[in-house]
Protein backbone atom coordinates (compact mmCIF):
# COMPACT_ATOMS: atom_id res chain seq x y z
CA UNK A 1 0.00 0.00 0.00
CA UNK A 2 1.23 3.88 -0.76
CA UNK A 3 1.44 6.18 1.76
CA UNK A 4 1.72 9.40 0.74
CA UNK A 5 4.40 11.87 2.29
CA UNK A 6 6.46 8.92 3.36
CA UNK A 7 9.83 8.32 1.48
CA UNK A 8 9.76 4.41 2.64
CA UNK A 9 8.05 2.23 5.55
CA UNK A 10 10.39 1.24 8.04
CA UNK A 11 7.81 -0.67 9.84
CA UNK A 12 4.34 -1.91 8.19
CA UNK A 13 1.61 -3.14 10.40
CA UNK A 14 2.66 -7.26 11.18
CA UNK A 15 6.07 -6.08 12.28
CA UNK A 16 4.87 -3.70 14.90
CA UNK A 17 2.11 -6.14 16.11
CA UNK A 18 4.79 -8.87 16.11
CA UNK A 19 6.96 -6.68 18.54
CA UNK A 20 4.61 -5.19 20.60
CA UNK A 21 3.52 -8.86 21.74
CA UNK A 22 7.41 -9.64 22.55
CA UNK A 23 7.50 -6.38 24.71
CA UNK A 24 4.25 -7.04 26.68
CA UNK A 25 5.49 -10.49 27.00
CA UNK A 26 8.10 -9.24 28.95
CA UNK A 27 6.32 -6.19 31.10
CA UNK A 28 3.70 -8.77 31.46
CA UNK A 29 6.54 -11.18 33.07
CA UNK A 30 7.83 -7.75 35.11
CA UNK A 31 4.53 -6.39 36.31
CA UNK A 32 2.41 -9.87 37.24
CA UNK A 33 1.23 -9.35 41.00
CA UNK A 34 2.70 -5.75 41.27
CA UNK A 35 0.36 -2.94 41.26
CA UNK A 36 0.90 -0.92 38.13
CA UNK A 37 -0.05 2.51 36.34
CA UNK A 38 0.44 2.74 33.05
CA UNK A 39 1.15 6.21 32.55
CA UNK A 40 1.09 7.11 28.38
CA UNK A 41 2.96 10.78 27.32
CA UNK A 42 0.97 11.98 24.44
CA UNK A 43 -0.37 12.56 21.77
CA UNK A 44 2.56 11.00 20.41
CA UNK A 45 1.67 7.73 22.55
CA UNK A 46 -1.63 7.67 21.88
CA UNK A 47 -1.59 4.24 19.40
CA UNK A 48 0.95 2.41 21.19
CA UNK A 49 -0.51 2.42 23.99
CA UNK A 50 -3.64 1.46 22.51
CA UNK A 51 -1.73 -1.52 21.46
CA UNK A 52 -0.03 -2.47 24.20
CA UNK A 53 -2.57 -2.35 26.54
CA UNK A 54 -4.37 -4.61 24.98
CA UNK A 55 -1.94 -7.35 25.16
CA UNK A 56 -1.16 -6.78 29.18
CA UNK A 57 -3.47 -9.44 30.18
CA UNK A 58 -2.84 -8.23 34.08
CA UNK A 59 -4.57 -5.74 36.40
CA UNK A 60 -3.41 -1.97 35.55
CA UNK A 61 -4.33 1.48 35.98
CA UNK A 62 -4.26 3.79 32.60
CA UNK A 63 -3.75 7.54 32.97
CA UNK A 64 -1.83 10.00 30.62
CA UNK A 65 0.30 12.92 30.40
CA UNK A 66 0.57 15.64 27.43
CA UNK A 67 4.13 16.89 27.00
CA UNK A 68 5.70 18.59 24.86
CA UNK A 69 9.50 19.44 23.48
CA UNK A 70 9.04 19.40 19.99
CA UNK A 71 9.14 22.11 17.24
CA UNK A 72 8.37 21.20 13.85
CA UNK A 73 11.02 18.80 13.09
CA UNK A 74 13.07 19.79 15.92
CA UNK A 75 13.18 18.33 19.10
CA UNK A 76 14.72 18.92 22.21
CA UNK A 77 14.20 22.01 24.90
CA UNK A 78 12.34 23.27 27.33
CA UNK A 79 9.52 20.48 28.04
CA UNK A 80 5.94 21.48 29.04
CA UNK A 81 3.10 19.79 30.29
CA UNK A 82 -0.63 19.58 29.76
CA UNK A 83 -2.23 18.31 33.12
CA UNK A 84 -0.57 17.13 36.77
CA UNK A 85 0.43 13.57 37.61
CA UNK A 86 -2.17 10.73 38.66
CA UNK A 87 -1.31 9.58 42.67
CA UNK A 88 1.12 7.16 42.36
CA UNK A 89 2.50 6.37 45.78
CA UNK A 90 1.67 2.26 46.14
CA UNK A 91 1.93 2.12 42.67
CA UNK A 92 4.94 1.27 40.36
CA UNK A 93 4.43 3.64 37.18
CA UNK A 94 5.07 2.53 33.70
CA UNK A 95 5.77 5.38 31.59
CA UNK A 96 5.31 5.01 27.50
CA UNK A 97 5.82 7.37 25.15
CA UNK A 98 6.37 7.18 21.16
CA UNK A 99 10.12 7.70 20.36
CA UNK A 100 13.78 8.05 22.45
CA UNK A 101 14.94 11.13 20.58
CA UNK A 102 16.96 13.55 22.58
CA UNK A 103 15.94 12.29 25.98
CA UNK A 104 14.83 15.67 26.86
CA UNK A 105 10.98 14.63 27.12
CA UNK A 106 11.58 11.56 29.06
CA UNK A 107 14.05 13.00 31.25
CA UNK A 108 11.94 16.35 32.60
CA UNK A 109 8.85 13.33 32.65
CA UNK A 110 10.88 10.89 35.07
CA UNK A 111 11.88 13.41 37.41
CA UNK A 112 8.68 14.89 37.77
CA UNK A 113 7.06 11.46 38.18
CA UNK A 114 9.80 10.77 41.08
CA UNK A 115 9.54 14.27 42.40
CA UNK A 116 5.49 14.86 43.04
CA UNK A 117 4.29 11.02 42.22
CA UNK A 118 6.45 8.91 44.59
CA UNK A 119 6.26 5.50 42.90
CA UNK A 120 7.46 2.25 44.24
CA UNK A 121 9.35 2.07 41.20
CA UNK A 122 9.98 3.79 37.23
CA UNK A 123 10.44 1.94 34.19
CA UNK A 124 9.83 3.08 30.32
CA UNK A 125 8.85 1.55 27.24
CA UNK A 126 9.30 3.48 23.62
CA UNK A 127 8.06 2.04 20.63
CA UNK A 128 11.38 4.01 18.63
CA UNK A 129 15.12 4.29 20.13
CA UNK A 130 16.89 6.39 17.86
CA UNK A 131 20.59 5.57 17.77
CA UNK A 132 22.25 9.12 18.19
CA UNK A 133 24.22 10.94 21.31
CA UNK A 134 21.59 12.41 23.16
CA UNK A 135 21.38 15.77 24.69
CA UNK A 136 19.65 14.08 27.97
CA UNK A 137 21.63 10.40 28.24
CA UNK A 138 18.29 8.25 29.32
CA UNK A 139 17.43 4.18 29.32
CA UNK A 140 14.59 2.89 29.04
CA UNK A 141 13.85 -0.47 29.82
CA UNK A 142 11.62 -1.86 27.24
CA UNK A 143 12.44 -0.80 23.47
CA UNK A 144 10.64 -1.38 20.13
CA UNK A 145 12.92 -0.71 17.35
CA UNK A 146 16.09 0.92 16.88
CA UNK A 147 16.56 3.63 14.37
CA UNK A 148 18.46 5.87 12.30
CA UNK A 149 17.96 9.28 13.59
CA UNK A 150 16.13 10.42 10.50
CA UNK A 151 12.39 12.27 11.23
CA UNK A 152 10.02 9.29 11.21
CA UNK A 153 5.98 9.36 11.06
CA UNK A 154 2.65 7.42 11.13
CA UNK A 155 1.34 5.20 14.51
CA UNK A 156 0.98 8.09 16.36
CA UNK A 157 3.97 10.11 15.08
CA UNK A 158 3.49 13.53 13.53
CA UNK A 159 5.22 16.12 11.77
CA UNK A 160 3.15 19.49 12.59
CA UNK A 161 0.32 17.24 13.33
CA UNK A 162 -0.49 15.29 10.52
CA UNK A 163 0.63 11.79 9.78
CA UNK A 164 -0.70 10.33 13.17
CA UNK A 165 -3.29 8.06 11.66
CA UNK A 166 -0.64 6.40 9.11
CA UNK A 167 -0.79 2.62 10.16
CA UNK A 168 3.29 2.22 9.63
CA UNK A 169 5.71 3.93 10.70
CA UNK A 170 8.14 5.33 7.90
CA UNK A 171 10.74 8.01 7.09
CA UNK A 172 8.98 11.14 5.76
CA UNK A 173 9.64 12.73 2.58
CA UNK A 174 11.85 15.78 2.85
CA UNK A 175 10.20 17.42 0.33
CA UNK A 176 7.14 17.16 2.99
CA UNK A 177 8.31 19.21 5.29
CA UNK A 178 6.65 22.60 5.63
CA UNK A 179 3.92 21.79 3.51
CA UNK A 180 2.37 18.57 1.23
P1 LIG B 1 12.90 13.94 22.69
O1 LIG B 1 13.77 14.62 21.70
O2 LIG B 1 12.50 14.82 23.84
O3 LIG B 1 11.61 13.65 21.85
O4 LIG B 1 13.45 12.59 23.11
C1 LIG B 1 10.44 13.36 22.40
C2 LIG B 1 9.30 13.71 21.53
O5 LIG B 1 9.66 14.39 20.32
C3 LIG B 1 8.91 13.89 19.24
N1 LIG B 1 9.83 13.32 18.23
C4 LIG B 1 9.49 12.95 17.02
N2 LIG B 1 8.31 12.95 16.40
N3 LIG B 1 9.29 12.01 14.49
C5 LIG B 1 8.22 12.49 15.14
O6 LIG B 1 7.13 12.46 14.56
C6 LIG B 1 10.53 11.97 15.01
O7 LIG B 1 11.48 11.51 14.38
C7 LIG B 1 10.62 12.47 16.36
N4 LIG B 1 11.65 12.59 17.21
C8 LIG B 1 11.12 13.12 18.34
C9 LIG B 1 8.00 12.83 19.82
O8 LIG B 1 6.74 13.37 20.08
C10 LIG B 1 8.65 12.43 21.09
O9 LIG B 1 7.75 11.97 22.07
Amino acid sequence: MRHPGLQRVLFDEAAIAARLDEMAAGITAFYDGKPLTVLAILNGSLIFAADLLRRLPIPLRFESLGAASYRGAVSGGTVTFKGGLPPLAGRHALILDDILDTGCTLHAVRRKVLAEGGPLSVRTAVLLRKRKTRIEPFHAEYAGFEIDDEFVVGYGLDYDGRYRNLPVIGVLDPARRGGG
